[in-house]
């Protein structure tokens, strides 16, 4: 096995070292995690390694982007094993700033994003993006990297940083990372643990649902009868409540009704207790 990343838990201690790295020329790349560490991750680690010298990854569970009755206190936290995995993947160096570190006494600051965190994820989760905007705010601001890597599977999520990062001039290039999927379509999630033998086997319904629907979109249909479709095979299939099922589009994230450019079908469905998100891309042919 690789070396354990270098641990930092001070933002001067990782200041410092950055600054060590970027005055001898190497560009910096950070990957924002929650930890519960999968091969998605390890995927936008190896991402990581191909775009500069040296790999940050951040984890920390970020109280802010959790409603009162979502799954913070339960979300898995294994920061050894993490590391482990990051070692065998070859990242630099860990950040893992503690809950006083990131938000001591008297913070009082809240990022509010604008359009893209409006409808699908943020009518379901008030407050969700603006603690994502604010905790990755917090985090560009701590590392400096040159570029920042995020899965598309939190799509919504990806849009909303750009936004802010875009709004507010920040010196750091956004890159979405294509979803990694089990074999059989289901997209890796740290929440994947929370599901039941029986979920875990319907599961990857929500993928050949939104896959499907995706290649009908391409050749021309009209999104709205294929949602209400998409909404039945997934209840058929034992999901829900669907939260939603939209096709938006890839850039603006604005409502689409039939594909012109390229878009996304996107959802978040319930199957027993464990919610479930996932895109696909359609490029009209
Ligand atoms: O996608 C996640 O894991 C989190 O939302 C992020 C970007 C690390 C912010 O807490």
């Amino acid at each position: 096995m690789s070396d354990l990343p270098l641990r930092f838990q001070s933002v001067d201690a990782l200041r410092a070292q950055v600054a060590t790295w970027r005055r001898a020329g190497e560009r910096i790349v950070l990957v924002p995690t929650m930890g519960a560490l999968h091969a998605g991750h390890l995927a936008l680690v190896a991402h990581a390694r191909a775009m500069g010298q040296r790999v940050v990854v951040s984890i920390f569970v970020n109280p802010t982007q959790f409603g009162p009755n979502e799954d913070f206190s339960r979300y898995p936290r294994d920061t050894e094993a993490d590391l482990a995995l990051l070692a065998g993947a070859g990242a630099d160096a860990a950040w893992l700033p503690s809950v006083e570190t990131m938000y001591p006494a008297g913070f009082s600051t809240r990022i509010e994003p604008g359009p893209a965190a409006e409808g699908l994820c943020g009518t379901f989760r008030p407050g969700h993006f603006s603690g994502v905007a604010t905790v990755v705010t917090k985090l560009l601001n701590q590392v400096g990297p040159d570029v920042a890597l995020f899965g598309e599977k939190d799509f919504q999520q990806l849009q909303v940083i750009r936004s802010v990062v875009r709004d507010l001039d920040m010196p750091v290039t956004i890159e979405g990372v294509p979803t990694l999927r089990e074999a059989d379509g289901l997209a890796l999630s740290s929440r994947n643990r929370y599901l039941a033998p029986a979920e875990r086997a319907i599961a990857p319904r929500l993928h050949a649902v939104l896959s499907g629907i995706a290649e009908r979109l391409a050749t021309g249909a009209k999104a709205a009868p294929l949602m209400a479709e998409g909404v039945a095979s997934l209840e058929a299939a034992g999901f829900g409540p669907v939260q939603y099922l939209e096709v938006r589009d890839a850039d603006t994230l604005a409502p689409v009704a039939q594909v012109e450019r390229e878009a996304r079908v996107i959802a978040a469905a319930y199957l027993g207790g464990t919610r479930l998100i996932d895109n696909v891309a359609v490029l009209p042919g």
